[in-house]
């Protein structure tokens, strides 16, 4: 699957896909990342990519203009991509947009906004806008981080055990659960593992499970 990350601060992805599975998934050729600088598509000799509300208001929004031309570039190195922007604004994003997104198998280009947003007139190139959560962070670099990792773990052969992704919580959306899980030592503490794990019983174990399987909170 192609990624293809429109950021001005490209070094922020650095950590994420460059360890552990995302990295892995690239290793692999499962899951190819790219960056589009957004700065490169800046307008007049200060390369600018931003500029103040209309109506006034506090910060800046990113101008339509570079944006739209890097979409665009995004959109000729692999027309059948389908764009995503991250806003406060957008739908919620789910376990299940993760795994349409997996399972659609089409590429994607990540759009990162920063400052205090963008010109509207861009989502007019864009096909999904998501939030992640009821918070608002500095920019879009980290709920693109959350989407691509949500995605890529689910591409075939990325995560070691197939039935991982298959059993674990999350599964569907509004059933957010996971069961407690336990490793040696069998004792830590004084708090001892639940004598039923130990008992190699499968169905007493699976019953345990379904039981324990609730939301932290
Ligand atoms: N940009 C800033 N905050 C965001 C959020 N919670 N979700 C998506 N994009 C964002």
């Amino acid at each position: 699957m192609k990624i293809q990350i429109i950021t001005l601060f490209p070094e922020m992805f650095e950590g994420v896909l460059g360890n552990s599975m995302l990295w892995k998934a690239s290793d692999r050729g499962i899951a190819e990342y790219s960056f589009i600088n957004l700065r490169d598509f800046g307008l007049g000799p200060r390369k600018q990519v931003d500029d103040t509300p209309y109506g006034g208001g506090d910060g800046m929004l990113l101008k339509p203009e570079p944006l739209v031309a890097a979409i665009e570039l995004a959109k000729q190195n692999d027309p059948t991509a389908r764009v995503y922007l991250p806003t406060p604004r957008g739908k919620m994003y789910q376990q299940s947009d993760a795994k349409e997104i997996a399972a659609d198998g089409n590429g994607i280009i990540v759009i990162c906004p920063r400052y205090e947003g963008y010109d509207e007139r861009v989502a007019k190139w864009v096909d999904e806008q998501f939030c992640i959560g009821n918070y608002v962070l500095t920019g879009g670099e980290l709920p693109a981080m959350i989407l691509i990792d949500s995605v890529v773990r689910l591409l075939p052969g990325v995560l070691g055990g197939e039935s991982s992704t298959e059993i674990e919580s999350f599964q569907e959306d509004d059933q957010n659960i996971e069961f407690p899980q336990y490793t040696r030592p069998e004792e830590f503490h004084g708090m001892k593992v639940p004598e039923v794990l130990l008992s190699g019983h499968h169905a007493e174990i699976e019953k345990w499970r379904n039981i324990n399987s609730k939301k932290a909170n």
